[in-house]
């Protein structure tokens, strides 16, 4: 018995299948978030897990991505469950305490989807309203920090704007690529021009330098060669057309 035990032990180190975690990178995502991640069928795809596949391959690992709700993403790389947590994640000084940020690679913000029989007009009308968000992000915490209120929290932007079209919300607010997605094709929507301005990264656990540094590298290469102006075209409308559907 002990023998056979052996010989398996030998044969599983020598086929790698003992170290399965160090030879894959995990990335672990919210996707209800087009053009970043959404589902394609079963699969997880969008720009954050093209992004992070090109981190996989340039340390010359297999790559593999989960979907978890949107505020257990960075508790995921904490915890060490996934190595990269993208999801459109915006840097926060609040989440810096917690996690190290790759450089950013996209420059955006958090809009107000309203009722054009309902116009949004400017921040201080939003003050005692009902708001639907999705939770753990940073509209949730633009209306819990600056509002002083309590938002309806949603599993994701889309079923915020469900509560919105069932009048149980007033407003949303989400971050300008899914607030779009949201919308489009829906005659009595519309969006607000950006009401903060913020930048989205790649997280990971803290005291790391070297797979940062990587990560910085790769997005360096992807903005200079191309590729990642070409996953946002194409993602894009990728999830344009799931809309359509
Ligand atoms: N940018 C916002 C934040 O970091 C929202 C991100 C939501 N992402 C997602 N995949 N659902 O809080």
């Amino acid at each position: 018995m002990k023998k056979i035990a052996l010989v398996a032990l030998v044969a599983a180190t020598l086929c790698g299948c003992g170290q399965k975690d160090s030879d894959t990178i995990k990335m672990i995502t919210e996707a209800t978030f087009p053009p970043y991640e959404f589902l394609r069928g079963q699969e997880i795809v969008g720009i954050d897990v093209e992004i992070c596949r090109a981190v996989a391959q340039k340390l010359g690992k297999k790559f593999s991505c989960d979907t978890v709700d949107f505020d257990s993403v960075i508790p995921a790389v904490i915890s060490g469950k996934a190595h990269l947590a993208a999801a459109g994640i915006t840097v926060t000084e609040d989440r810096k305490k917690n996690v190290d940020f790759s450089d950013p690679y996209v420059k955006t913000g958090i809009v107000v989807i309203y009722k054009k029989d309902n116009p949004f007009t400017d921040k201080a009308q939003l003050k005692g309203r009902r708001i639907g968000v999705q939770a753990g992000t940073t509209s949730e915490a633009f209306v819990t920090d600056e509002l002083k209120q309590e938002p309806e929290r949603a599993k994701s932007p889309a079923e915020a704007v469900a509560a919105l079209k069932a009048g149980r919300v007033e407003f949303v607010i989400a971050d300008v690529d899914p607030a779009k997605n949201c919308v489009k094709g829906e005659e009595s929507l519309a969006l607000s021009d950006f009401i903060t301005s913020e930048e989205y990264a790649i997280a990971i656990k803290k005291g790391q330098p070297e797979l940062l540094q990587t990560i910085n590298e790769t997005i360096a290469e992807i903005k200079a060669d191309g590729r990642l102006a070409q996953w946002v075209k194409a993602y894009t409308e990728e999830a344009d057309k799931l809309k359509e559907l």
